[in-house]
């Protein structure tokens, strides 16, 4: 069984959500699961950091996670049309991983989070797949062969899976929404399983 790492950063479980989607869209890949994992918050040297295992959610990341994973695929909510600083804080931790091209060749994607429409998602998830190429990742989208990407009314986009919380960040997903981050879970997983011998 090879795995696909679903790692995210979430504070008001929105982001968290898609990434339950996700899963479910790589568990429907033969001989392929996900193994979903979040980044603690950051914090400036002179507050207390978080413990080392987390309260509730997803464990925490190792860097055993990235050796052993098949694929990638990334989440973080919108801050300020980008990635949340919790997330570029690990990437920016991956100078070994770098160095000895942990992440080369594996197919890897993006997801987010918004409160408004037009918020930043595409920015956000472009931004994401940045540092994914620096790895040496081959990058997965959402092609418009999926229906659900023409009948959105809120999140979901060609850049990856994504959902608009609204002004009462609600982080219910609607029906388009969690079918869209189903389906880049299980393309994702579809490419790693022809990719892996
Ligand atoms: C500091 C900060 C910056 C934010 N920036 C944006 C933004 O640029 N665009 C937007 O639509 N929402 C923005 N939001 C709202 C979050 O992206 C949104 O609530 C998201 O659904 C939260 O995901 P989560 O529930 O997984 O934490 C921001 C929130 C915070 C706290």
């Amino acid at each position: 069984m090879a795995e696909i790492l679903v790692l995210y950063y979430s504070r008001g479980g929105s982001v968290a959500r898609l990434a339950r989607q996700i899963a479910r869209g790589i568990g429907e890949v033969e001989g392929m699961s996900a193994r979903i994992r979040s980044v603690p918050p950051v914090a400036a040297v002179t507050q207390s950091a978080a413990p080392p295992v987390p309260d509730e959610g997803a464990p925490y990341v190792e860097a055993r996670d990235l050796d052993e994973c098949a694929g990638l695929i990334l989440g973080s909510p919108t801050r300020f049309g980008n990635m949340a600083a919790p997330l570029k804080h690990w990437l920016d931790g991956l100078g070994a991983q770098w160095t000895s091209g942990t992440l080369v060749g594996k197919p890897a994607a993006a997801f987010t989070s918004t409160a408004s429409m037009h918020g930043g998602q595409e920015a956000t998830l472009l931004t994401m797949l940045v540092p994914l190429l620096h790895h040496g990742c081959i990058l997965v989208g959402i092609p418009y062969t999926e229906p659900a990407l023409s009948t959105t009314r809120g999140g979901g986009t060609p850049y990856g899976a994504s959902h608009v919380s609204g002004h009462d960040d609600n982080p219910q997903l609607s029906d388009d929404e969690a079918q869209l981050a189903r389906a880049l879970g299980k393309r994702v997983a579809a490419i790693a399983a022809r990719l892996t011998p």
